[in-house]
């Protein structure tokens, strides 16, 4: 893989202005919230509703409005760029890890101004990142020619699939010795060992420049955190009294303040290597759909890359419904002079130091 460039971009023709988002941009960019179409059908299918969609997305952006930028062309915004700070990835990754939380463009919206506000947004992180990732709706071609118009490389395909809660239709056949149990901190060590082996299909994986040590640390990371999250779950299987398989999943309570109770995602499922291909990962999953109709779910979500045919074979067989298609991006920064890498990262973890002004503030008083 390339080196990274050493400018963000390297001309950007456009003079519209891209200025830092302001409480008085809320209409314009509620529209532009309004006009992406690329996940309507799985709004359709979870029963949220376009107004609902809005709301929660404004909000939450309004609420840490730091680095986000929008771009404004005939005195209208036509764009909006943010970049969010991943403080539990970059510790986990021992890399500044920051990820693109929105770019949404209006239709109409000119190639070289969207070159200007992606390399307005970079620019405004350069000294702070190491890395930055970022999800476009495969149907998005408008953020997709953009992002890798300012170095951001593919590293895969994820589709977005929506599952309904409820069991089996049919009685399965359950081995002998076989049960499932809804765990939290129990028997999590060898839950984290099967982690640890599983992830193997995953955009980090992707990325040569990620150690698979790291990679294979970051996932145990994330199914020790669902299985100890209050709004994070575990179901586990067990056979003979050992654990041969999990899958996580979680409660998305932010998002049912706006729309109603119920909204799940499933998260991370893995099995033993030694026991797969014997219909486990389906009936796990299986017990936590069962599980998530019982406490009351209305729409539940799923993504896994493209790549993992034996993720979709599984969610497949469940009768999840593909919803949506996503390219991953990532971008890696030059190095900066100054701090960096797994210093730098423990230092911003161990302050409280995440707003966009106080990052800068450490970043200068270095
Ligand atoms: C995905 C996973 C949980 C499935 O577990 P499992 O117990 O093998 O699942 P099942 O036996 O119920 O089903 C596996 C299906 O994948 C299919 N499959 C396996 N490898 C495949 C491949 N390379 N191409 C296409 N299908 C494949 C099998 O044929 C089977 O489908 P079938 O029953 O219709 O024949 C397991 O492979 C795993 O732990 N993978 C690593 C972790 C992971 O990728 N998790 C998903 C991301 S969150």
């Amino acid at each position: 893989m390339p080196a990274p460039s050493a400018a963000v971009v390297r001309s950007v023709t456009s003079t519209a202005p891209v200025y830092d988002l302001r409480e008085s941009d809320a209409d314009g960019v509620r529209e532009l919230f309004r006009a992406y179409g690329h996940r309507d059908y799985q709004l359709h299918l979870l029963g949220i509703t376009k107004d609902a969609m809005v709301g929660f997305l404004w909000d939450a952006l309004a609420e840490a409005p730091e680095y986000s930028f929008v771009l404004k062309e005939r005195g209208r915004i036509t764009g909006l760029f943010s970049l969010s700070y991943q403080r539990w990835l970059s510790k986990r990754l021992g890399t500044r890890t920051w990820s693109v939380r929105h770019l949404v463009l209006s239709p109409d919206v000119s190639p070289s101004s969207v070159q200007r506000l992606l390399s307005v947004g970079l620019d405004s992180i350069s000294c702070l990142a190491d890395f930055v990732y970022g999800r476009a709706a495969s149907s998005d071609i408008p953020v997709i020619v953009g992002l890798q118009g300012v170095g951001f490389e593919t590293v895969g395909g994820e589709i977005c699939g929506v599952l309904a809660p409820g069991g089996a239709p049919t009685e399965q056949p359950q081995p002998d010795g076989l049960r499932f149990v809804k765990a939290r901190t129990e028997k999590l060590d060898e839950v984290a060992r099967i982690a640890r082996q599983s992830h193997d299909i995953n955009h980090f994986a992707y990325d040569p420049r990620f150690p698979a040590e790291r990679v294979a640390a970051l996932y145990e990371g994330v199914v020790r955190f669902d299985a100890a999250d209050q709004n994070g779950s575990m179901m586990v299987a067990e056979k003979d009294g050992a654990v041969v398989g999990f899958h996580t999943y979680r409660r998305n309570r932010r998002l049912e303040c706006y729309v109603a109770p119920g909204l799940y995602s499933l998260n991370y499922i893995g099995v033993d290597p030694e026991a797969r291909l014997r219909g486990l990962g389906e009936m796990l999953t299986w017990k936590v759909l069962e599980e998530l109709a019982q406490s009351g779910a209305r729409g539940i979500t799923v993504r896994t890359m493209l790549s993992n045919y034996r993720a979709l074979a599984t969610l497949r067989k469940v009768g999840a419904r593909i919803a949506s298609a996503n390219l991953v991006f990532h971008r890696w920064l030059p190095p900066a002079d100054g701090p960096r890498g797994a210093r730098w990262v423990d230092e911003l973890d161990s302050g409280s130091c995440y707003s966009a002004s106080s990052l800068r503030t450490l970043w200068r008083s270095r």
